[in-house]
């Protein structure tokens, strides 16, 4: 199918180079023209393991175009994704200028029949604003349909989750937009849900709502392990077999951060808040979600008592592994209180440390997690990467001032590292 993609941010690179992959003739338009030029070239803008190599090997066989004209995306493909950014507004609204932008450009340049498929996180009835738009700036009466098909992806893991979904949502409203958005998915060989528009684009928000609400209810459990010595490790895996509970999205930490759930939970409260309900159950998660936050950092006081002139290392900036993603990152917030403080901030990642320079000026940035633990009185690891798990004790021993070690992802297993020497504290780990 010749099919193109509006925005070429992180859903719009995974989804056109994935489909480019699976045989389709795809261009990705943006209107960034230095991002084109640079991914014409095979250049990528973010880290995504798998990523490249893809849009590469398709750019080769001309499966994958980028072009910086919409327009001519629009002309020459039969189903155009809209995955456009979002952005939140001041108000916790998501933005919605790019899809309305792009919703006017595509009707006044569709010269036949288009189905239009809306992949960006959007507030319930967007699509419905979407057919408006389109019908009031198309010309010629050309037909169209409008589609819901919400993404899934995960940063990090974004390629297979493209490729192996659990669901795939389509949401239409007539039978030849089914048939097509059914054969473009059907090389996946994945389960298929057909709902009608609103269902779809409901069904992504409350995805997102609820995989939150689990984040923030097992960090909510942490507090109540460390106040009576249990280990939510323990009871997460408890709760996690019965089926269903399920274990994902069980693991106690530092807080949820990215693009997307903090977003959408604040876009989610305010559509509610339009249509007259209160969202009180969200807005308790997003609450406790910037308490835990604080907690970690309360946590790190409570054993170094006093914060100005202490060295403390961070290792991890990303807001998860496998991403060089910083946006809402929990790190980050921990790392400004701490220089707040007065402390002397040494950082390390694997992969964000290019990006995090532009904006942590104060902090100071290591070659490797050895150099941030040297004369550090504590080490916090703010990201999982497994790097960190599979550490050498012994030589970050020697080089800590301090041997404490503040595990706000529980990647450890306490008694090994009490065994080796350090002072072990997790997130509710029993360690009040
Ligand atoms: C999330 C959803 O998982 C995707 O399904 C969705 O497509 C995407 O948002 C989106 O709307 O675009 P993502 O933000 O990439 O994906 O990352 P997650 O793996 O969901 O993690 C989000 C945050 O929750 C991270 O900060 C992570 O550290 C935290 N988290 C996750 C926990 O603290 N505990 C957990 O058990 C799981």
């Amino acid at each position: 199918m010749n099919i193109s993609i509006i925005g070429s941010g992180y859903v719009g690179l995974v989804t056109g180079a994935c489909f480019a992959e699976l045989g389709n003739k795809v261009i990705c338009a943006d209107n960034d023209v230095k991002k084109i030029a640079n991914l014409t070239k095979g250049i990528v803008p973010i880290y995504e393991p798998g990523l490249e190599e893809v849009i590469k090997l398709n750019l080769k066989n001309k499966r994958l175009k980028f072009t910086s004209s919409i327009k001519s995306a629009v002309k020459s493909s039969e189903v155009i994704f809209i995955a456009v950014g979002t952005p939140a507004l001041e108000n916790g609204e998501a933005d919605l200028t790019g899809i309305e932008n792009v919703a006017r450009t595509i009707a006044q340049n569709m010269d036949g029949y288009r189905v239009i498929v809306e992949k960006s996180t959007v507030p319930v009835e967007t699509c419905a604003w979407v057919k408006k738009t389109i019908s009031t700036y198309i010309k010629k009466g050309h037909k169209f349909d409008v589609v819901s098909n919400p993404e899934f992806l995960r940063e990090g893991s974004a390629i297979n989750d493209f490729t192996h979904p659990d669901r795939i949502i389509l949401g239409v409203e007539s039978a030849k937009a089914k048939q097509i958005m059914s054969s473009l998915y059907q090389p996946l060989n994945r389960p298929i849900l057909v709902t009608n528009i609103k269902s779809a684009e409901l069904i992504k928000h409350a995805s997102n709502a609820f995989l939150a609400t689990k984040i923030s209810f097992i960090n909510a459990i942490s507090r109540i392990c460390d106040k009576v010595g249990a280990d939510v490790k323990e009871v997460a895996e408890g709760m996690g077999l019965d089926s269903r509970i399920g274990r994902h999205f069980l693991h106690a930490g530092i807080g949820y951060g990215g693009s997307c759930f903090p977003k959408d939970l604040e876009a989610f409260i305010s559509i509610a808040e339009k249509l007259g309900y209160d969202f009180e159950i969200l807005k308790a998660v997003r609450d406790a979600n910037e308490e835990q936050k604080k907690f970690v950092l309360q946590k790190i006081k409570d054993e170094l008592w006093i914060i100005k002139d202490k060295t403390i290392a961070v290792l991890g900036l990303a807001f998860k592994p496998n991403t060089d993603d910083l946006r809402n990152a929990p790190s980050i917030d921990l790392i400004r209180s701490l220089i707040q403080e007065g402390a002397k901030v040494k950082v390390y990642d694997p992969k964000a440390m290019d990006k995090a320079k532009e904006f942590l000026k104060d902090a100071v940035f290591c070659k490797d997690l050895y150099q941030a633990g040297s004369s550090a009185d504590c080490l916090i690891v703010a990201t999982e990467w497994n790097e960190f798990k599979e550490m050498d004790f012994a030589k970050l021993k020697k080089s800590l001032k301090r041997p404490l070690i503040v595990d706000a992802r529980n990647i450890y297993d306490p008694k090994f590292l009490k065994a080796k020497g350090f002072t072990y504290i997790g997130v509710g780990r029993g360690n009040e």
